[in-house]
């Protein structure tokens, strides 16, 4: 769908502002949306009224900000229950660390929480924090069994704070809340009837049964990959390696450990699949002894033969029939030329060139540092992407490899 078909115009969303010291930028938002086209009701808790004034908020609006759950209404409506039969969506930005913990426990003792609990619609958090507070992991906790109940999270950005200090917590940008809020009204449905097989993570390749041989993938990129054709419609099964993320909501999830496991589960939903990413980072090795026992430490030398693991990728290349097939190349030398070679061999309509041996980028991070290789044509030279941007150029290619008449 062209991007122009993708408006806020004549949506309906509940603005709740929490207080950070970032709520002064809610007035720009507000704003923002209104522009749009949207029509935005705002609700504040108390400490945000400190913060901002809600006259600010009502003029803009042009309707009463509401901050309170006892207030009289002139035309005796339980506010919250209003607020949630308007709602299309609710965003909260800022959201303060305070604000996720009431909603992640299930607490609704002001408005905006009792808003939260009763909407029936999407609601997106923007946090915004100190990078100290960002970093707790009751935060983290919190936020991801948020994002397991389907709330949507739009990540603070790094940068300087007002506590004078550097580092994440920081509201991200306006125009990145708008763009996630226009995504999530407008779904695209680009991908709806697609059936879509994801592989994730790393494999982990046990010598004993308490060491193993694996890498330092998180899972991130196949988990965008998986959220991203969700939202566009797709039936996505994710075969993932272990990994501390939650899966993405919506999925058929196929937790795995080894590569052998990795390729059974993958051969049995292959044939029902229409295409099939593959972003887990297998182990290519495994020991050619699994031992049953705990090696004991003996202060002597061990030497483990190691045996390689089977080929997922070329295994899917030569069963590939009108599939279309997408793979990764992580690669510490010879990027390109490496890639094109593993293209040819697996049989593989789009590789993902991922140089990893470029500092910040690759397994852990957000962004990877990678060039996307469509079949038959010259590489362009790697550059930064974040992977759910990434995520998103891959599936727009994916669209483009399924129509029958691409050229
Ligand atoms: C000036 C000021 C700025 C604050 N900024 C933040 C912030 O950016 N993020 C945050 O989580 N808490 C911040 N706090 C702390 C919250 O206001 C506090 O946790 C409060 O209980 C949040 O209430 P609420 O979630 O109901 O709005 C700030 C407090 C003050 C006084």
């Amino acid at each position: 769908m062209p991007t122009e078909e993708r408006t806020l115009k004549d949506k309906r969303i509940v603005l709740g502002v929490s207080g950070s010291i970032a709520a002064y930028k809610a007035v720009e938002l507000l704003r923002l949306l209104q522009k749009g086209g949207a029509k935005v009701r705002v609700v504040m808790t108390k400490s945000a009224t400190r913060l901002v004034s809600p006259l600010t908020f009502s003029t803009l609006s042009r309707y009463p900000a509401v901050y309170s759950m006892f207030s009289h209404s002139p035309k005796f409506e339980i506010e919250h229950i209003s607020l949630s039969d308007f709602a299309e969506l609710v965003l909260v930005a800022p959201a303060t660390a305070n604000i996720i913990g009431k909603i992640a426990s299930g607490i609704a003792d002001d408005l905006l929480t009792t808003t939260v609990m009763s909407v029936n619609c999407p609601v997106v958090l923007a946090p915004a924090m100190h990078s100290q507070m960002w970093e707790n992991p009751i935060v983290q906790q919190n936020l991801s069994k948020l994002r397991e109940h389907g709330f949507h999270i739009i990540e603070p950005e790094e940068g300087e704070l007002a506590s004078g200090g550097v580092g994440k917590g920081r509201l991200a940008s306006l125009e990145k809340i708008l763009d996630y809020v226009t995504e999530v009204l407008n779904p695209l449905l680009s991908l709806r009837g697609v059936k879509l097989l994801v592989t994730a993570g790393p494999t982990r390749e046990y010598i004993d049964p308490v060491r193993f041989i694996s890498n330092p993938s998180t899972g991130l990129m196949g988990f965008t990959i998986a959220e991203e054709a969700l939202k566009r419609g797709a039936d996505v099964t994710v075969v993932s390696g272990p990994t501390h993320l939650a899966p993405p909501k919506g999925c058929k999830f196929i937790k795995v450990s080894s590569a052998e496991e990795m390729l059974s589960a993958v051969l049995e939903h292959f044939e029902d699949a229409d295409c099939v990413i593959a972003a887990a980072a297998v182990s290519d090795f495994k020991p050619e002894v699994r031992v049953g026992e705990k090696i004991k430490k003996t202060g002597k030398e061990l030497a483990i033969r190691l045996l390689p693991t089977p080929d997922i990728l070329e295994e899917l290349g030569k069963r590939k029939g009108g599939k279309v097939l997408v793979g990764f190349a992580a690669e510490t030398e010879n990027l390109l030329e490496n890639a094109l070679k593993k293209m040819e061999k697996k049989n593989l309509d789009l590789i993902i060139a991922n140089l990893i041996s470029q500092e910040g980028y690759g397994f852990g991070s957000e962004e990877l540092f990678a060039s996307m290789i469509r079949r038959g044509e010259s590489p362009l030279p790697p550059k930064p992407f974040p992977k759910r941007e990434l995520a998103k150029l891959i599936l727009a290619e994916l669209e483009r490899l399924l129509k029958k008449d691409n050229p």
